[in-house]
């Protein structure tokens, strides 16, 4: 008898140009393909690639807890493995990047014995990266999902880049953003008293499709609650200067100033 196999890709973020070869060739080559994949396009495109594809996003339910919703995302595809089939999960962006459901997954089907790996793929924040111009190697970068951020007063460095996710969901457990403001306002006011109420951050989304154009809003914190959020909205937080150098610790490497202005 075979054994059911699992392994999980991304498409990226940008619907048709983003997705990996490797990806594409696991999706074509599985037996059965289960996807959570937003956007009116995904149905057509995951079909054209394999005719076993099923929609997980309609497990998600405004009334249910994101948690329940993931468990049972867990169940559906175990249920397919365990029925010995060589299983395709495909969820968007990178499916290791703010993804649940497919660490948890992975992780069952090891319990359980049955082969089980991820693929990498194209995150928001590679595409944060193009988009605007930033390079994790200048000043550092952080990632921090907003909820977790805010309850669990996440210590981050001002003077490095820092991402913000899921910023149109804060403290909410279901899918959809909020419009519920005081998550967000509080989000502003934690970041004002470390960057100041003026200093400037970008709300974020990517083009999901190639006809759309990414949404690129600079903002001054303090008008941050007012921004128009999404449930795709990510905010970027520009360092709010250089960091003095460590002389002594310089001395030691051997540097001078110069040095590390000359290498960045
Ligand atoms: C559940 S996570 C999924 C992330 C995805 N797996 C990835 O690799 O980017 C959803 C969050 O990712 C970010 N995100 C998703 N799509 C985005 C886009 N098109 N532009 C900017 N951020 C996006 C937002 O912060 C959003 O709340």
């Amino acid at each position: 008898m075979t054994t059911g196999s699992l392994v999980i890709v991304g498409t990226g973020i940008q619907y048709g140009t983003h997705i990996t070869a490797q990806a594409e060739r696991f999706i074509r080559a599985a037996d059965k393909v289960l996807y959570v994949i937003p956007g009116p396009w995904a149905e057509a495109w995951m079909q054209s690639l394999n005719v076993t594809a099923e929609p997980l996003i309609p497990l998600y339910d405004n009334n249910k807890r994101r948690l329940d919703t993931y468990g049972q995302m867990v169940e559906r595809i175990m249920t397919a493995v365990r029925q010995g089939l060589h299983v395709c999960a495909v969820f968007y962006g990178h499916p290791g990047v703010f993804v649940l459901p497919s660490h948890a997954v992975i992780k069952q089907a090891h319990q359980e014995g049955f082969p089980a790996f991820m693929c990498p793929g194209v995150s928001a924040e590679d595409c944060l990266f193009a988009d605007l111009g930033v390079d994790p190697a200048v000043s550092g970068c952080q990632s921090f999902e907003a909820t977790d951020f805010l309850v669990r007063h996440r210590r981050y460095d001002p003077y490095s880049s820092l991402v913000i996710w899921q910023i149109g969901v804060i403290g909410h457990l279901g899918k959809t953003a909020t419009k519920e403001k005081r998550g967000i306002r509080m989000l502003a006011e934690v970041l004002a008293a470390d960057y100041g109420r003026d200093h400037e951050v970008i709300v974020y989304e990517a083009a999901p499709h190639p006809d759309y154009i990414s949404r690129i809003e600079p903002i001054p914190l303090y008008q941050l609650p007012e921004a128009r959020l999404m449930s795709i909205s990510t905010l970027y937080v520009p360092p709010k200067g250089e960091k003095p150098v460590d002389e002594e610790r310089m001395t030691t490497l051997g540097l001078t100033v110069d040095d590390i202005i000359k290498e960045w």
